[in-house]
């Protein structure tokens, strides 16, 4: 909890007295930044939710959202009108469409807004949306770039906004039991940490556009936006499984799923930021439109432990000694401690002793509580304005890893980090690389590294 979270949360402690005090008993349908209190909803105003991204995973999170009483949505933008007409309709027509985020973001009646769009609009979104004043659910990956994701963090802080990453995964019951394990010392101390995501696209994989022209109603301008500028591409655009194939748009499936995965032992250990990456890969089998890597290997070096990834794309044979057909994927997760390994993914967890060496050592008990579930557990922190456990703040350490070794895979060598400054240490030309350069008018909001 930082010190500002603190202040704002007296703040809406005053807000919500404020409310009583003038009789206001039934729940109001006025956006608390209406009411001019910095985006606090009180405590029976509804929760006024604006949607930027209307795909498969912002509907999801949106509808995981408007299930809950004490939630209206009243925004929805997309750059594809067809897209934006099927999302207002599912509302039956109430929330305001807008076809550029900013307007939104300008809008009185949001309070907090989900960023579902690709990857390489996020932390434009994101910074704008902390300076106009609404908290945000953020969909992964947070970010692609070093830059990217420390001046995200700086935003959300100095602008005092509630944020969660749509890492959902963490919220669920397996990974309470698995972080209770390792945390219960059975394993001993574990110094070697295997994670891996493996999945079969064919030679083909995502495929190729002939050359489609852009169709009515999608304004491709905008869906590049800071991105480089490329001719439209029907796959490119289809949704997240498809944009994970194009590096600038989403940079490949480590950022892809990785935030899911190494989330794990980053909780389970409390990993800080990593001090040496090196990663290694490359686009080596599939033939189709994209140029992310289909083979991915990156090694992590943390203080008394490392840890690996394995990304495959053609290929999913997991360690359990399975295959499978296409397009199915196996993850997982192996902590290898001196007393055992445990290996787990987000359903199960299943442990193999060195020997004797874990006779006797009981199971710890249940410690860390159910999660109410990912969106309403940020929608209740935007009450208490308290940080929900995949804050940005957090998340900064499952997110640095990954667009460092997307760093690493560029440049063909290791990263050196320093945790304590937050920068690369010893290559000039990787610290000038980390910070993005957007296509123009876009500018990356470089003051925010600067705080
Ligand atoms: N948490 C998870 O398990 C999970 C699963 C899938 C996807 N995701 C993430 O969710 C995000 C969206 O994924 P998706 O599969 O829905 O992708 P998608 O491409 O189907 O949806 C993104 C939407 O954003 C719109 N968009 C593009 N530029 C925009 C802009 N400037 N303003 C407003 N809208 C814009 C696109 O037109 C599109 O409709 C990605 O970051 C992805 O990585 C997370």
């Amino acid at each position: 909890m930082s010190e500002s979270n603190e202040l704002s949360r007296r703040r809406f402690v005053g807000s919500t007295v404020t409310a009583g005090a003038v009789g206001l008993s039934a729940p109001l349908v006025v956006s608390a930044s209406a009411l001019g209190r910095g985006g606090a909803p009180g405590a029976n105003d509804k929760i006024h939710v604006g949607l930027i991204g209307c795909g498969g995973m912002g509907r999801g999170n949106l509808r995981n959202c408007a299930k809950h009483d004490d939630v209206v949505v009243t925004a929805l933008c997309d750059v594809q009108q067809a897209r934006l007409d099927a999302t207002v309709k599912q509302y039956e027509g109430k929330p305001k469409p807008y076809r550029d985020y900013r307007e939104l973001l300008a809008a009185k009646d949001v309070d907090a807004v989900i960023i579902a769009s690709p990857p390489h609009w996020h932390c434009l979104q994101a910074i704008e949306a902390c300076e106009a004043g609404k908290d945000l659910y953020l969909q992964k990956p947070m970010t692609l770039t070093l830059g990217e994701s420390l001046a995200v963090v700086n935003a959300v802080k100095k602008h005092d906004r509630i944020s969660q990453i749509g890492t959902q995964i963490h919220a669920g019951e397996n990974y309470r039991r698995v972080v209770e394990y390792v945390r219960s010392g059975n394993l001993g101390h574990v110094s070697i940490v295997r994670t891996f995501n493996v999945m079969n696209q064919g030679t083909t994989g995502v495929g190729k556009d002939p050359g489609t022209p852009v169709p009515d109603g999608v304004d491709w301008e905008m869906w590049i936006g800071p991105g480089p500028m490329r001719p439209y591409n029907r796959i490119l655009i289809a949704g997240s499984y498809n944009h994970c194939s194009f590096m600038d748009y989403s940079g490949g499936w480590l950022p892809g799923m990785a935030p899911h995965i190494i989330d794990l032992p980053i909780w389970a250990l409390e990993l800080d930021y990593p001090t040496c990456i090196s990663c290694s890969g490359g686009r080596f089998v599939i033939d189709d439109d994209g140029d992310a890597p289909d083979v991915q290997e990156v090694l992590w070096q943390y203080p008394r432990m490392t840890m690996t990834w394995m990304g495959m794309l053609a290929n999913s044979y997991g360690f359990d000694l399975h295959g499978d057909p296409v397009p199915k994927r196996r993850l997982g997760i192996y902590f290898h401690g001196v007393h055992g390994t445990m290996y787990c993914n987000y359903g199960m967890f299943q442990i193999v002793p060195e020997g004797k060496q874990m006779e006797g050592k009981e199971p710890p008990e249940k410690s860390i509580p159910p999660s109410p579930g990912h969106e309403r557990e940020w929608l209740d922190c935007l009450r208490s304005r308290r940080q929900p456990s995949c804050s940005v703040f957090y998340h900064t350490k499952i997110d640095v890893p990954l667009v460092l070794a997307n760093l690493s895979l560029r440049l063909g060598r290791s990263i050196r980090f320093d945790p304590a400054t937050r920068k690369i240490v010893g290559d000039d030309e990787a610290a000038r690389l980390a910070a993005p350069e957007y296509r123009a008018p876009w500018k990356f909001p470089k003051q925010y590294l600067e705080s």
